[in-house]
């Protein structure tokens, strides 16, 4: 797939640690993107396509050490190949945007950098699974784990496996987002996500404003 290809759609990806409220922003993008006559595919990792969603089911539910983190990786690596092929890979060669609630940075982070994953393994297999189907533009919404976990636990959900690890794992991870965000600062915009609902999503339109000036112009 050619990325400068004009016709291809474009491919958007929130990141970031637990409650850091990536959810609400993707659906106001996507709404606001809607808006702009855009054709827009949301979806999410891990999942997004019905196979991903059945080994989401596997990786999020249950005790922290039921998986390890190559388990983990490689898992998270099976249901990002079948959301490619069938979900992400055609939308974006119709012409589609695809906004995505977290992808592979989310592996680097958690299996990588929380979990201690090599990072050439991890490279490696990305090269085979994501090749060149590299996102467009990612926004990873920073804050604090303690306060992000916070606000994750009160949801109170059943899908809390990765919340269970522990603080010193989700400050790991926090680092590995911003290290990744702080070598590739053409396609990575870091925000804090610790302000008003509002004030974020202004920030949120702005960077893909500014990633794609193309934009302006259908607003
Ligand atoms: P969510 O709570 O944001 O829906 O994400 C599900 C959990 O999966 C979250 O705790 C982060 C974790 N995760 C990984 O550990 N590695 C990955 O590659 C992805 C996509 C998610």
């Amino acid at each position: 797939m050619d990325a400068t290809d004009p016709n291809r759609g474009r491919f958007i990806v929130f990141e970031g640690g637990e409650g850091a409220g990536k959810s609400t922003q993707l659906k106001a993008l996507v709404a606001r993107l809607r808006e702009s006559g855009l054709e827009v595919v949301s979806t999410r990792e891990p999942g997004g396509s019905p196979g991903a969603e059945a080994l989401r089911d596997l990786l999020v539910r249950g005790e922290a050490g039921r998986w390890s983190p190559m388990s983990e990786l490689l898992m998270m690596y099976a249901a990002r190949s079948h959301h490619l092929e069938t979900v992400i890979r055609p939308a974006l060669a119709r012409g589609a945007w695809v906004v995505s609630d977290r992808f592979a940075d989310s592996s680097r982070a958690y299996q990588g950098a929380g979990g201690g994953v090599a990072p050439e393994l991890i490279e490696q297999i990305d090269a085979a699974v994501v090749a060149d189907t590299q996102p467009d533009l990612v926004l990873v919404m920073d804050m604090p784990p303690e306060a992000g976990l916070a606000r994750a636990q009160a949801r109170g959900d059943m899908e809390n496996r990765f919340e269970s690890k522990g603080l010193a794992f989700h400050a790991r991870l926090r680092d590995g987002f911003l290290r990744r965000a702080d070598a590739l600062p053409q396609r990575y915009r870091v925000l804090d996500a610790d302000r008003t609902i509002e004030a974020i999503a202004a920030e949120v339109w702005a960077s893909v404003v500014a990633a794609f000036p193309d934009l302006e112009r259908r607003t």
